[in-house]
């Protein structure tokens, strides 16, 4: 992770209600802070579900903590007549940083394309968002394709729709090791994020390509972070199950250097 601000985030899925995420977040500041946490060395982020952004935008201004929150998926629309999303305005508004967007459950389970995708992380582009991009391939496609094929396709089909100085985060999880606490390896992750790194190099140019971030996510843990980030272009890692325990995610933080 050379020169890049290595970025831990925890995407808390469809848990922890407004009150849970304020115990949550304040306990978690405390355990950072207690083990003198530098977040302009390594940035800390939640990924709350939207009914809880506003409690942490709340507890996160009146503590002044430099903990970052996103939303875990926007519209594509700023906004109108679509029931049940919600705007990038809307997440601007609260001072998110980030959002998550493309994650392979909003893929799996609410048909995402990557074509939609591309026009969210446009979407929270216009808004200020960081989005954080998730590709990954299922077993099946890595049976068929290898493990670099379908993440890169997915990742060009948004770079596409980028500026060369867009602001991004990338997150390459692979289906199969979501939630299945059977991550990839250190070095299969590397190969892949290298593969995606090299794509946004000719998609966008190498100055893009060395400033982007680009994440791994599939039952990282305490035990087993050091060795993702080891490697050169792992800038740090999207943590699912692992991020809902306070102890854990702050060790996760904090992995030895
Ligand atoms: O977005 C993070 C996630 O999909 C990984 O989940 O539970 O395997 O860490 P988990």
């Amino acid at each position: 992770a050379v020169n890049r601000t290595p970025l831990i985030a925890g995407n808390w899925k469809m848990n922890l209600d407004h009150l849970q995420s304020i115990a949550f977040v304040q306990k978690l500041a405390w355990s950072l802070r207690d083990a003198k946490h530098d977040y302009s060395e390594v940035e800390v982020a939640v990924f709350p579900p939207f009914t809880d952004l506003r409690s942490v935008q709340t507890l996160v201004t009146a503590d002044k903590l430099d903990l970052r929150y996103g939303g875990q998926d926007l519209s594509e629309h700023d906004s109108g007549a679509y029931t049940g999303e919600v705007s990038g305005a809307f997440l601007a508004a609260l001072d998110c940083r980030y959002v998550i967007i493309g994650h392979s459950e909003r893929r799996q389970y609410h048909g995402e394309t990557d074509e939609l995708i591309a026009r969210k992380t446009v979407a929270a582009l216009r808004h200020g968002l960081v989005p954080v991009v998730c590709v990954g391939e299922t077993a099946e496609d890595l049976e068929k394709h290898g493990p670099s094929a379908v993440p890169v396709a997915q990742l060009g089909v948004v770079l596409a729709a980028l500026e060369a100085d867009a602001d991004v985060v990338v997150a390459y999880e692979p289906v199969w090791a979501i939630g299945s606490g059977q991550a990839a390896t250190p070095e299969q992750a590397q190969q892949v994020c290298g593969a995606l790194r090299a794509s946004i190099a000719e998609a966008l140019g190498d100055e893009a390509a060395a400033r982007t971030r680009i994440l791994y996510g599939g039952s990282v843990k305490a035990a087993n972070i050091a060795g993702f980030m080891k490697h050169k272009d792992v800038d740090g890692a999207l943590v699912g199950g692992a991020s809902l325990d306070v102890g854990e995610f702050a060790s996760i933080a904090r992995f030895p250097k």
